[in-house]
């Protein structure tokens, strides 16, 4: 893509509390990207190029949280709500570090809201124009009106502040439940991302549909989503006996080519007169649970969603 090759234009972005060194080339208009930083405001994501319209903007802005239905939030504080994977309690909640400011408190909850790029059109192209300078590859930056957003918030006393979020076609023939996916880079490596795919697949279990995400999808993308997939499959292959890759499907909503590569990734799976064949020992599933990495496990209790699919 054009994209690809185009020099870097903007070097950090300063967002809430971080400054941020992005990645990569998006296409901000020239006129903002003479200067070595934007600025960003965290809560609308307007973008100004000095430090002096930002802290004027401040003032004024009165969004705390994204512009949209919040349609999950978790109840507990977070250092509550996230065990190690063993069961006993976190020391530290897994927050981000960073000193207590005006603006910034201790972290009790998380929130999903969902937004609509139809009505909210500029907050989600500000969303989609920030999201590239992490995405390598040509995403879309204006022509939002087709896409819902689920954007990912830790909520203080002062407001809803900007995680990550995905981006979701209203309508997709090609089964996608996921077209764009950010962790902000200060957020990165703590679960959100696997937080972010698992509500994306929550989402299609309650449209009773398979998900997959679009292609392609980047390097970071490409581990996230097979984790996730390996970590859902292994658990249930665990709990329960012979089941087909079709029960799979059905279960997780992960699309059957998606459960198939996994499986075949793992040596799962064998292809026998003309169909696969799920073949494993308990103490093969074990060996691949105990050799995965130990995020904290982020569990979406599905009671908690407010949500129900659109028409
Ligand atoms: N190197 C190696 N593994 C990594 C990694 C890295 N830099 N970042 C994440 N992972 C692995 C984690 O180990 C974890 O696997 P595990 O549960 O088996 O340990 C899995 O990926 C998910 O990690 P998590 O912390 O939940 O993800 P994240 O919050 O860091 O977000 C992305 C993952 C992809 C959303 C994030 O890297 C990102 O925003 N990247 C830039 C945008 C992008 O590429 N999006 C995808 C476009 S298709
Ligand atoms: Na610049």
């Amino acid at each position: 893509h054009e994209e690809k090759t185009k020099v870097k234009n903007i070097q950090v972005v300063e967002l809430g509390r971080y400054e941020i060194d992005t990645w990569y080339y998006s296409p901000y208009p020239e006129d903002y990207t003479h200067e070595h930083k934007l600025y960003i405001c965290e809560f609308c994501l307007k973008y100004m190029r000095k430090k002096k319209s930002i802290e004027r903007h401040k003032l004024k802005c009165g969004l705390r949280r994204p512009p949209g239905d919040e349609i999950y939030k978790t109840t507990a504080p977070i250092h509550e709500q996230v065990p190690n994977s063993d069961g006993t309690p976190v020391e530290d909640p897994p927050t981000t570090t960073g000193a207590e400011t005006a603006s910034h408190g201790k972290v009790q909850h998380l929130s999903m809201f969902e937004v609509d790029g139809k009505k909210s059109k500029l907050y989600c192209q500000n969303l989609c124009l920030m999201a590239k300078l992490f995405l390598d590859h040509k995403t879309l930056y204006y022509d939002v009106d087709s896409f819902l957003f689920y954007i990912l918030t830790e909520n203080d006393a002062f407001g809803s502040h900007l995680v990550g979020y995905f981006s979701k076609e209203k309508y997709s023939a090609e089964d996608y439940n996921l077209a764009c996916i950010l962790t902000l880079p200060p957020y990165q490596r703590k679960g959100y991302g696997r937080f972010l795919i698992s509500f994306a697949y929550e989402l299609s279990k309650k449209e009773g549909k398979v998900g997959t995400p679009e292609r392609p999808l980047s390097d970071l993308g490409q581990v996230s989503f097979r984790s996730y997939w390996t970590r859902v499959l292994l658990e249930i292959l665990r709990d329960h006996h012979n089941v087909s890759i079709k029960d799979l499907t059905a279960m997780t909503s992960i699309r059957y080519e998606d459960v198939v590569t996994t499986l075949q990734t793992m040596n799962l799976i064998k292809y026998w007169k003309g169909q696969y064949i799920i073949s494993v020992t308990a103490k093969h599933i074990d060996e691949h649970l105990k050799s995965m990495s130990m995020q904290p496990n982020w569990i979406i209790d599905t009671t908690k969603l407010q949500w129900t699919p659109g028409i």
